[in-house]
Protein backbone atom coordinates (compact mmCIF):
# COMPACT_ATOMS: atom_id res chain seq x y z
CA UNK A 1 0.00 0.00 0.00
CA UNK A 2 2.57 2.71 0.69
CA UNK A 3 4.45 1.60 -2.82
CA UNK A 4 1.34 3.00 -4.57
CA UNK A 5 0.58 5.61 -2.39
CA UNK A 6 3.97 6.34 -3.02
CA UNK A 7 3.69 7.81 -6.32
CA UNK A 8 0.43 9.15 -5.84
CA UNK A 9 1.34 12.52 -3.44
CA UNK A 10 0.62 14.73 -6.42
CA UNK A 11 -2.65 13.39 -7.63
CA UNK A 12 -5.44 14.43 -5.43
CA UNK A 13 -8.01 13.03 -7.17
CA UNK A 14 -6.37 9.79 -6.62
CA UNK A 15 -5.91 10.33 -2.73
CA UNK A 16 -9.38 11.28 -2.32
CA UNK A 17 -10.37 8.28 -3.80
CA UNK A 18 -8.08 6.47 -1.88
CA UNK A 19 -9.48 7.45 1.07
CA UNK A 20 -12.93 7.11 0.40
CA UNK A 21 -12.14 3.01 -0.38
CA UNK A 22 -10.15 2.98 2.89
CA UNK A 23 -13.38 4.74 5.14
CA UNK A 24 -14.82 1.51 4.42
CA UNK A 25 -11.94 -0.66 6.03
CA UNK A 26 -10.20 1.62 8.52
CA UNK A 27 -11.99 4.85 8.87
CA UNK A 28 -10.07 6.24 11.79
CA UNK A 29 -6.71 5.63 10.11
CA UNK A 30 -7.95 7.71 6.71
CA UNK A 31 -5.70 10.38 6.27
CA UNK A 32 -2.86 9.23 8.63
CA UNK A 33 0.38 9.21 7.57
CA UNK A 34 2.41 5.90 8.06
CA UNK A 35 5.89 5.87 7.65
CA UNK A 36 7.82 2.17 7.97
CA UNK A 37 11.50 1.04 8.08
CA UNK A 38 11.65 -2.80 6.96
CA UNK A 39 14.36 -2.84 10.08
CA UNK A 40 15.17 -0.96 13.28
CA UNK A 41 18.80 -1.87 13.27
CA UNK A 42 20.88 -1.84 9.99
CA UNK A 43 24.19 -3.15 10.17
CA UNK A 44 26.92 -1.78 7.44
CA UNK A 45 30.41 -2.86 6.34
CA UNK A 46 32.99 0.28 7.07
CA UNK A 47 33.77 1.27 3.59
CA UNK A 48 30.85 0.42 1.70
CA UNK A 49 28.11 1.99 0.36
CA UNK A 50 25.08 1.72 2.75
CA UNK A 51 21.28 2.17 1.97
CA UNK A 52 18.32 3.06 4.34
CA UNK A 53 14.76 2.12 2.74
CA UNK A 54 12.01 3.89 4.31
CA UNK A 55 8.09 3.68 3.04
CA UNK A 56 5.43 5.96 3.66
CA UNK A 57 2.07 6.35 2.60
CA UNK A 58 -0.74 8.54 3.30
CA UNK A 59 -4.26 8.92 2.02
CA UNK A 60 -4.97 12.95 1.41
CA UNK A 61 -4.74 15.49 -0.51
CA UNK A 62 -1.13 16.73 -0.67
CA UNK A 63 0.62 19.83 -1.47
CA UNK A 64 4.16 19.84 -0.07
CA UNK A 65 5.59 16.80 0.93
CA UNK A 66 8.92 17.43 3.51
CA UNK A 67 11.43 14.55 4.01
CA UNK A 68 14.34 15.35 6.94
CA UNK A 69 16.93 13.24 8.23
CA UNK A 70 18.85 13.74 10.86
CA UNK A 71 21.64 11.81 12.73
CA UNK A 72 22.24 11.05 16.75
CA UNK A 73 25.13 9.57 18.58
CA UNK A 74 24.61 9.48 22.15
CA UNK A 75 25.36 12.43 24.41
CA UNK A 76 25.03 14.51 21.41
CA UNK A 77 22.64 17.54 19.66
CA UNK A 78 20.89 15.90 16.58
CA UNK A 79 22.41 16.80 13.15
CA UNK A 80 20.83 18.05 10.58
CA UNK A 81 21.68 15.57 7.03
CA UNK A 82 19.56 16.69 4.91
CA UNK A 83 15.99 17.75 3.59
CA UNK A 84 13.30 17.47 0.68
CA UNK A 85 10.65 19.69 -0.29
CA UNK A 86 8.46 17.50 -3.09
CA UNK A 87 11.87 16.39 -5.43
CA UNK A 88 14.42 19.47 -4.50
CA UNK A 89 16.67 18.15 -2.26
CA UNK A 90 18.35 20.81 0.64
CA UNK A 91 21.68 19.01 1.89
CA UNK A 92 23.58 20.21 4.72
CA UNK A 93 26.80 21.45 2.47
CA UNK A 94 29.07 19.65 5.43
CA UNK A 95 27.85 16.20 4.08
CA UNK A 96 26.72 16.43 0.95
CA UNK A 97 28.94 14.21 -0.71
CA UNK A 98 27.91 11.53 1.48
CA UNK A 99 24.26 11.34 2.03
CA UNK A 100 21.88 11.00 -1.43
CA UNK A 101 18.33 10.47 -1.31
CA UNK A 102 15.77 11.26 -4.89
CA UNK A 103 12.40 12.35 -3.01
CA UNK A 104 9.64 11.92 -2.94
CA UNK A 105 11.56 8.68 -2.42
CA UNK A 106 12.40 8.88 1.07
CA UNK A 107 15.18 6.39 1.67
CA UNK A 108 18.57 7.21 2.22
CA UNK A 109 22.00 6.24 0.59
CA UNK A 110 25.50 6.29 2.59
CA UNK A 111 28.61 6.92 0.67
CA UNK A 112 31.05 5.37 1.76
CA UNK A 113 30.41 4.40 5.44
CA UNK A 114 32.95 4.74 8.22
CA UNK A 115 33.00 4.21 11.96
CA UNK A 116 32.03 7.54 12.49
CA UNK A 117 28.64 6.96 10.58
CA UNK A 118 27.29 4.28 13.67
CA UNK A 119 24.77 5.76 15.22
CA UNK A 120 20.71 6.47 15.02
CA UNK A 121 19.09 7.76 11.36
CA UNK A 122 16.10 9.91 12.16
CA UNK A 123 13.94 10.13 9.10
CA UNK A 124 10.87 12.83 9.38
CA UNK A 125 8.50 13.27 6.82
CA UNK A 126 5.53 15.82 6.69
CA UNK A 127 2.49 16.21 4.47
CA UNK A 128 0.72 19.71 3.86
CA UNK A 129 -2.48 19.66 2.80
CA UNK A 130 -5.89 19.73 4.74
CA UNK A 131 -3.67 20.38 7.62
CA UNK A 132 -0.11 19.15 8.39
CA UNK A 133 0.76 15.47 8.64
CA UNK A 134 4.07 14.62 10.39
CA UNK A 135 5.36 11.10 11.20
CA UNK A 136 9.46 9.78 12.11
CA UNK A 137 10.96 6.95 12.60
CA UNK A 138 14.29 5.75 14.02
CA UNK A 139 17.11 3.35 12.68
CA UNK A 140 19.84 2.37 14.24
CA UNK A 141 23.07 1.89 12.18
CA UNK A 142 26.07 -0.23 13.19
CA UNK A 143 29.34 -0.23 11.46
CA UNK A 144 31.98 -3.07 11.66
CA UNK A 145 34.95 -4.47 9.77
CA UNK A 146 34.29 -8.02 8.40
CA UNK A 147 36.06 -11.14 10.65
CA UNK A 148 38.70 -12.85 8.56
CA UNK A 149 39.24 -16.51 8.90
CA UNK A 150 40.59 -17.79 12.38
CA UNK A 151 43.63 -19.60 13.18
CA UNK A 152 43.87 -22.07 16.21
CA UNK A 153 47.25 -22.29 18.09
CA UNK A 154 47.78 -24.94 20.68
CA UNK A 155 50.00 -24.19 23.31
CA UNK A 156 52.12 -26.52 23.99
CA UNK A 157 52.35 -27.58 20.76
CA UNK A 158 53.61 -31.01 21.45
CA UNK A 159 50.36 -31.45 23.39
CA UNK A 160 50.43 -32.35 27.67
CA UNK A 161 50.67 -35.13 29.73
CA UNK A 162 47.15 -36.52 31.03
CA UNK A 163 46.78 -35.61 34.62
CA UNK A 164 49.65 -32.71 34.82
CA UNK A 165 49.96 -30.87 31.56
CA UNK A 166 47.83 -28.30 30.78
CA UNK A 167 46.59 -27.26 27.31
CA UNK A 168 45.80 -23.35 25.98
CA UNK A 169 43.93 -23.24 22.79
CA UNK A 170 44.41 -19.41 21.76
CA UNK A 171 42.37 -18.26 18.29
CA UNK A 172 43.80 -15.73 16.50
CA UNK A 173 42.26 -13.37 13.65
CA UNK A 174 43.46 -10.70 11.54
CA UNK A 175 40.70 -8.84 11.19
CA UNK A 176 36.80 -7.36 12.10
CA UNK A 177 35.50 -5.48 15.23
CA UNK A 178 33.38 -6.16 17.93
CA UNK A 179 34.66 -10.26 17.34
CA UNK A 180 32.26 -12.31 19.98
CA UNK A 181 34.08 -15.96 20.17
CA UNK A 182 32.95 -19.40 20.58
CA UNK A 183 34.97 -22.19 20.93
CA UNK A 184 33.22 -25.73 19.70
CA UNK A 185 34.79 -29.39 20.74
CA UNK A 186 33.58 -31.58 17.75
CA UNK A 187 31.10 -29.62 16.49
CA UNK A 188 29.49 -28.52 19.69
CA UNK A 189 30.13 -25.21 22.16
CA UNK A 190 32.37 -25.72 24.80
CA UNK A 191 31.49 -24.98 28.11
CA UNK A 192 33.38 -24.01 31.60
CA UNK A 193 34.10 -26.67 33.83
CA UNK A 194 36.14 -27.46 36.54
CA UNK A 195 39.15 -27.78 34.33
CA UNK A 196 37.93 -25.64 31.38
CA UNK A 197 37.87 -21.92 31.80
CA UNK A 198 38.08 -19.23 28.76
CA UNK A 199 40.20 -15.69 28.85
CA UNK A 200 38.30 -13.07 29.61
CA UNK A 201 37.54 -11.94 26.00
CA UNK A 202 37.28 -16.27 25.53
CA UNK A 203 39.83 -15.57 22.44
CA UNK A 204 41.17 -18.52 24.31
CA UNK A 205 40.48 -22.05 26.65
CA UNK A 206 42.77 -22.90 28.94
CA UNK A 207 42.49 -26.78 29.92
CA UNK A 208 44.38 -27.82 33.24
CA UNK A 209 44.84 -30.72 33.74
CA UNK A 210 44.17 -32.25 30.43
CA UNK A 211 42.12 -35.44 30.46
CA UNK A 212 41.18 -38.14 28.23
CA UNK A 213 37.78 -36.54 27.67
CA UNK A 214 39.40 -33.59 26.30
CA UNK A 215 40.59 -35.42 23.45
CA UNK A 216 38.43 -33.65 20.26
CA UNK A 217 38.00 -31.32 17.73
CA UNK A 218 38.54 -28.08 18.48
CA UNK A 219 37.03 -25.27 16.29
CA UNK A 220 37.12 -21.25 16.90
CA UNK A 221 34.12 -19.30 15.68
CA UNK A 222 34.30 -15.84 15.51
CA UNK A 223 31.54 -13.37 14.47
CA UNK A 224 30.27 -10.10 14.21
CA UNK A 225 27.64 -8.13 12.99
CA UNK A 226 28.47 -8.33 9.43
CA UNK A 227 30.39 -11.33 9.56
CA UNK A 228 31.14 -12.64 5.58
CA UNK A 229 31.53 -14.76 3.57
CA UNK A 230 33.98 -12.24 1.80
CA UNK A 231 37.21 -13.10 -0.05
CA UNK A 232 35.08 -15.54 -2.20
CA UNK A 233 38.10 -17.51 -4.95
CA UNK A 234 37.30 -19.53 -7.62
CA UNK A 235 40.36 -21.92 -8.07
CA UNK A 236 40.53 -25.50 -10.35
CA UNK A 237 43.57 -28.11 -9.95
CA UNK A 238 43.22 -28.10 -13.96
CA UNK A 239 43.78 -25.28 -16.84
CA UNK A 240 45.08 -22.26 -17.08
CA UNK A 241 43.82 -19.56 -14.83
CA UNK A 242 44.52 -16.26 -15.72
CA UNK A 243 43.12 -13.33 -13.85
CA UNK A 244 39.47 -14.13 -13.64
CA UNK A 245 39.52 -16.40 -17.16
CA UNK A 246 39.99 -20.22 -16.81
CA UNK A 247 41.37 -22.01 -20.28
CA UNK A 248 40.69 -25.52 -20.10
CA UNK A 249 40.64 -27.98 -23.23
CA UNK A 250 37.83 -29.50 -25.40
CA UNK A 251 37.16 -32.85 -23.92
CA UNK A 252 38.04 -32.00 -20.25
CA UNK A 253 36.27 -32.41 -17.57
CA UNK A 254 37.00 -29.77 -14.83
CA UNK A 255 36.28 -29.83 -10.93
CA UNK A 256 35.79 -25.96 -9.67
CA UNK A 257 36.19 -25.53 -5.71
CA UNK A 258 34.71 -22.07 -4.39
CA UNK A 259 36.03 -21.08 -0.97
CA UNK A 260 35.47 -17.68 1.26
CA UNK A 261 37.41 -16.50 3.50
CA UNK A 262 34.83 -16.55 6.04
CA UNK A 263 33.45 -18.66 9.40
CA UNK A 264 30.98 -20.36 9.97
CA UNK A 265 31.26 -22.42 6.54
CA UNK A 266 28.58 -20.89 3.74
CA UNK A 267 26.31 -22.26 1.24
CA UNK A 268 27.31 -22.10 -1.81
CA UNK A 269 25.76 -22.23 -5.39
CA UNK A 270 26.95 -21.77 -8.78
CA UNK A 271 25.43 -19.96 -11.81
CA UNK A 272 25.66 -20.09 -15.45
CA UNK A 273 25.26 -17.03 -17.63
CA UNK A 274 24.05 -18.26 -21.28
CA UNK A 275 23.17 -15.05 -23.30
CA UNK A 276 21.12 -13.36 -21.36
CA UNK A 277 20.00 -15.71 -19.09
CA UNK A 278 21.26 -16.70 -15.64
CA UNK A 279 20.34 -19.95 -13.91
CA UNK A 280 21.13 -21.57 -10.94
CA UNK A 281 23.08 -25.23 -12.06
CA UNK A 282 24.45 -26.45 -8.87
CA UNK A 283 24.44 -26.01 -4.90
CA UNK A 284 27.43 -26.59 -2.65
CA UNK A 285 31.59 -25.54 -3.23
CA UNK A 286 32.26 -27.82 -5.98
CA UNK A 287 30.80 -27.74 -9.76
CA UNK A 288 32.04 -30.12 -12.08
CA UNK A 289 32.07 -28.78 -15.63
CA UNK A 290 31.84 -31.03 -18.39
CA UNK A 291 33.75 -28.92 -21.31
CA UNK A 292 32.98 -31.20 -24.31
CA UNK A 293 28.87 -29.83 -23.54
CA UNK A 294 29.27 -26.70 -22.99
CA UNK A 295 27.77 -25.28 -26.22
CA UNK A 296 29.42 -22.02 -26.29
CA UNK A 297 33.47 -21.88 -26.12
CA UNK A 298 33.16 -18.80 -24.27
CA UNK A 299 30.61 -19.22 -20.67
CA UNK A 300 30.42 -17.24 -17.95
CA UNK A 301 29.92 -18.16 -13.98
CA UNK A 302 29.37 -16.94 -10.87
CA UNK A 303 29.98 -18.74 -7.58
CA UNK A 304 27.50 -17.47 -4.74
CA UNK A 305 28.31 -17.83 -1.42
CA UNK A 306 25.47 -17.40 1.66
CA UNK A 307 25.96 -17.21 5.40
CA UNK A 308 22.24 -18.12 6.84
CA UNK A 309 23.33 -17.22 10.27
CA UNK A 310 24.57 -13.84 9.25
CA UNK A 311 22.06 -13.38 6.19
CA UNK A 312 25.25 -11.80 4.45
CA UNK A 313 26.12 -13.27 0.74
CA UNK A 314 29.04 -12.60 -1.27
CA UNK A 315 29.59 -13.38 -5.35
CA UNK A 316 32.74 -14.02 -7.16
CA UNK A 317 32.55 -14.02 -11.48
CA UNK A 318 34.36 -16.09 -13.49
CA UNK A 319 35.03 -17.13 -17.24
CA UNK A 320 35.77 -20.52 -18.73
CA UNK A 321 37.24 -20.45 -22.09
CA UNK A 322 37.41 -23.55 -24.02
CA UNK A 323 40.30 -23.81 -26.49
CA UNK A 324 39.15 -26.28 -29.46
CA UNK A 325 42.68 -28.84 -29.57
CA UNK A 326 41.62 -28.48 -33.48
CA UNK A 327 44.02 -25.49 -33.62
CA UNK A 328 46.91 -28.47 -32.63
CA UNK A 329 47.99 -30.18 -36.13
CA UNK A 330 46.46 -33.60 -36.04
CA UNK A 331 48.44 -36.55 -37.72
CA UNK A 332 46.51 -39.26 -39.04
CA UNK A 333 43.05 -40.18 -40.85
CA UNK A 334 40.23 -37.46 -40.49
CA UNK A 335 37.22 -39.10 -40.06
C1 LIG B 1 5.13 20.88 -4.24
O1 LIG B 1 4.30 20.33 -5.27
C2 LIG B 1 2.95 20.79 -5.20
C3 LIG B 1 2.14 20.04 -6.24
O2 LIG B 1 2.80 20.00 -7.48
C4 LIG B 1 2.91 22.32 -5.40
O3 LIG B 1 1.58 22.78 -5.27
C5 LIG B 1 3.78 22.97 -4.32
O4 LIG B 1 3.85 24.37 -4.53
C6 LIG B 1 5.19 22.41 -4.36
N1 LIG B 1 5.97 22.96 -3.25
C7 LIG B 1 7.18 23.52 -3.41
C8 LIG B 1 7.80 24.11 -2.18
O5 LIG B 1 7.74 23.58 -4.50
C1 LIG C 1 13.52 4.26 -3.47
O1 LIG C 1 14.78 4.25 -4.14
C2 LIG C 1 15.46 3.01 -4.07
C3 LIG C 1 16.84 3.19 -4.66
O2 LIG C 1 16.85 3.95 -5.81
C4 LIG C 1 14.65 1.94 -4.76
O3 LIG C 1 15.31 0.70 -4.68
C5 LIG C 1 13.30 1.83 -4.07
O4 LIG C 1 12.50 0.89 -4.72
C6 LIG C 1 12.59 3.19 -4.06
N1 LIG C 1 11.39 3.07 -3.25
C7 LIG C 1 10.19 3.40 -3.70
C8 LIG C 1 9.08 3.19 -2.73
O5 LIG C 1 10.02 3.84 -4.81
C1 LIG D 1 -10.08 19.32 5.86
O1 LIG D 1 -10.08 18.98 7.25
C2 LIG D 1 -11.29 19.32 7.89
C3 LIG D 1 -11.13 19.04 9.38
O2 LIG D 1 -10.24 17.97 9.59
C4 LIG D 1 -12.44 18.52 7.25
O3 LIG D 1 -13.64 18.88 7.88
C5 LIG D 1 -12.50 18.83 5.76
O4 LIG D 1 -13.47 17.99 5.15
C6 LIG D 1 -11.16 18.55 5.13
N1 LIG D 1 -11.18 18.95 3.72
C7 LIG D 1 -10.79 18.14 2.72
C8 LIG D 1 -10.86 18.71 1.35
O5 LIG D 1 -10.37 16.98 2.91
C1 LIG E 1 48.65 -26.41 35.00
O1 LIG E 1 47.79 -25.44 35.57
C2 LIG E 1 47.69 -25.52 36.97
C3 LIG E 1 46.60 -24.59 37.46
O2 LIG E 1 46.41 -23.50 36.58
C4 LIG E 1 49.07 -25.20 37.59
O3 LIG E 1 49.01 -25.28 39.00
C5 LIG E 1 50.09 -26.15 37.02
O4 LIG E 1 51.39 -25.81 37.48
C6 LIG E 1 50.07 -26.19 35.51
N1 LIG E 1 50.93 -27.25 35.02
C7 LIG E 1 51.90 -27.05 34.14
C8 LIG E 1 52.69 -28.26 33.73
O5 LIG E 1 52.15 -25.94 33.65
C1 LIG F 1 32.24 -16.01 26.80
O1 LIG F 1 31.55 -17.24 26.60
C2 LIG F 1 30.55 -17.49 27.58
C3 LIG F 1 30.01 -18.89 27.37
O2 LIG F 1 30.02 -19.29 26.05
C4 LIG F 1 29.47 -16.39 27.46
O3 LIG F 1 28.50 -16.60 28.42
C5 LIG F 1 30.13 -15.04 27.66
O4 LIG F 1 29.18 -14.02 27.45
C6 LIG F 1 31.28 -14.84 26.70
N1 LIG F 1 31.96 -13.60 27.00
C7 LIG F 1 32.30 -12.71 26.03
C8 LIG F 1 33.06 -11.49 26.50
O5 LIG F 1 32.03 -12.89 24.85
C1 LIG G 1 38.24 -35.22 14.17
O1 LIG G 1 38.19 -34.93 12.77
C2 LIG G 1 38.80 -35.90 11.97
C3 LIG G 1 38.79 -35.41 10.54
O2 LIG G 1 37.77 -34.51 10.31
C4 LIG G 1 38.11 -37.25 12.15
O3 LIG G 1 38.73 -38.21 11.36
C5 LIG G 1 38.14 -37.64 13.61
O4 LIG G 1 37.41 -38.83 13.81
C6 LIG G 1 37.57 -36.54 14.48
N1 LIG G 1 37.74 -36.89 15.87
C7 LIG G 1 36.77 -36.83 16.76
C8 LIG G 1 37.13 -37.23 18.15
O5 LIG G 1 35.64 -36.46 16.46
C1 LIG H 1 19.24 -8.77 -22.76
O1 LIG H 1 18.31 -8.26 -21.80
C2 LIG H 1 18.08 -6.87 -21.91
C3 LIG H 1 17.17 -6.42 -20.75
O2 LIG H 1 16.48 -7.48 -20.19
C4 LIG H 1 17.46 -6.57 -23.29
O3 LIG H 1 17.24 -5.20 -23.41
C5 LIG H 1 18.42 -7.06 -24.37
O4 LIG H 1 17.83 -6.88 -25.64
C6 LIG H 1 18.76 -8.54 -24.18
N1 LIG H 1 19.80 -8.95 -25.14
C7 LIG H 1 19.78 -10.11 -25.78
C8 LIG H 1 20.94 -10.39 -26.69
O5 LIG H 1 18.87 -10.92 -25.66
C1 LIG I 1 22.07 -23.20 7.17
O1 LIG I 1 22.83 -24.01 6.34
C2 LIG I 1 23.09 -25.31 6.89
C3 LIG I 1 24.05 -26.02 5.97
O2 LIG I 1 23.66 -25.94 4.63
C4 LIG I 1 21.77 -26.04 7.06
O3 LIG I 1 21.99 -27.31 7.61
C5 LIG I 1 20.87 -25.24 7.96
O4 LIG I 1 19.62 -25.86 8.07
C6 LIG I 1 20.71 -23.82 7.43
N1 LIG I 1 19.97 -23.04 8.39
C7 LIG I 1 18.98 -22.23 8.02
C8 LIG I 1 18.36 -21.45 9.12
O5 LIG I 1 18.61 -22.14 6.86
Amino acid sequence: MEQDAFMEPFSSTAGVLRCKIYLLLLAGACSGLRVAVPSQTVHGIRGQALYLPVHYGFHTPASDIQVIWLFERPHTMPKYLLGSVNKSVVPDLEYQHKFTMMPPNASLLINPLQFTDEGNYIVKINIQGNGTLSASQKIQVTVDDPVTKPVVRVQPSSGAVEHVGNLTLTCLVEGGSRRAYQWLKNGRPVHTSSTSSFSLQNNSLHIAPVTKEDIGNYSCLVKNPVNGPYGLQVNSDRGLKVGEVFTVDIGEAILFDCSADSYPPNTYSWIQKTNNATYVIKHGPRLEVASEKIAQKTTDYVCCAYNNITGRRDETHFTIIITSVALVPRIGPIT
